[in-house]
């Protein structure tokens, strides 16, 4: 493996792979004692530029349960927040932790951050790619008995951060992904075309919500306003109309078909309150799931 986690392309798919077999594993075994600690008296430290529920209480639960801790830094109260550079933050807190988990804004930051620290940097999210997440969905496909080379999964709504994820995991896999997303709000070009010189993946972009469903394992959306585009609200609320995952949308998909959300959700925006808390709803397991594939990630990357 890489020494460092910044986007789901960092792994290969035998990787990917193992890294979700690890994952189930430690689900399997629960919080019990005398499971394995590998991470004894090991730290990590996790920085925050943005607001985060799952992200942080996953990973600081999963270092506990892996033996060691983590420490939480916001910009608030460190020095990260009065503009000390990012190379020296990552040569400081590479002398005493073991490992950086970040979420922030620029990919370049998390890039700039592994290049000067010498223990592994995890991207907690950016603007660009949240691969924890998609590690966790991945996870949750697989327990629910979908094939990881063959499903076909339709994103519906914005080309953000967790649709950049995706796309590289499709191409990684090679299973189907149909992003159904308004023009103007596709996921990154760049992305999209580094992904398909794997040449691997059947990944297309349509314009209908339905024909992205049509047939689909996994309907998959998140929010139409990711954090840091607040400003943005009234025009994305406009050009999203019709980009809900409903129950019409979901009867589109195939027979046993799943609804995935990285959370936190909008209900009545992106995805109604009854597909939400309906019984094709997997959306509390990723949640969970994100605890244990980052306990597989954690273990992997850290030396122990
Ligand atoms: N899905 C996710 O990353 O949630 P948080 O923003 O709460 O960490
Ligand atoms: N796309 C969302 C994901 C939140 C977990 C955001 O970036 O705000």
């Amino acid at each position: 493996m890489k020494k460092d986690f910044l986007r789901i392309l960092d792994l290969s798919d035998r990787e990917l792979l193992s890294l979700l077999a690890a994952g189930q594993a430690w689900k399997r075994r629960g919080a019990r004692r005398g499971a394995p600690r590998p991470l004894l008296g090991k730290t990590l430290a996790m920085i925050f530029q943005k607001a985060s529920t799952r992200t942080r209480v996953s990973f600081e639960v999963g270092m506990a349960r892996l033996g060691g801790h983590a420490l939480f830094l916001s910009p608030a109260d460190t020095q990260i927040g009065r503009g000390e550079p990012v190379r020296d933050t990552a040569r400081v807190l590479s002398r005493y932790v073991d490992g950086i988990m970040i979420r922030t804004f620029e990919q370049e930051t998390v890039e700039e951050m592994a290049s000067h620290a010498a223990v592994p940097v995890i991207n907690g999210l950016t603007d660009s790619h949240h691969p924890c997440q998609v590690l966790a969905d991945l996870m949750t496909a697989k327990e629910r008995g979908f094939d990881l080379r063959r499903m076909k999964v339709a994103f519906i709504g914005d080309g953000n951060n967790v649709a950049n994820s995706w796309v590289e995991a499709a191409n990684l896999l090679g299973f189907s992904l149909r992003l159904a997303c308004p023009k103007g709000f596709e996921p990154d070009a760049g992305v999209m075309r580094e992904a398909e010189g794997l040449g691997r993946g059947d990944v297309r972009i349509v314009r209908d919500p339905a024909e992205a469903a049509r047939d689909a394992h996994i309907l998959y959306t998140d929010v139409w306003t990711s954090m840091g585009q607040e400003k943005e609200r009234r025009r994305r609320l406009a050009a999203f109309r019709g980009y809900r995952i409903d129950a019409s949308l979901l009867s589109a998909a195939a027979k046993g078909a799943i609804v995935m959300h990285c959370l936190p959700a909008h209900r009545g925006e992106e995805i109604t309150d009854e597909v939400m808390e309906g019984p094709r709803s997997a959306v509390f397991d990723e949640a969970e799931n994100r605890m244990h594939v980052q306990m597989a990630l954690l273990s992997k990357l850290i030396p122990h």
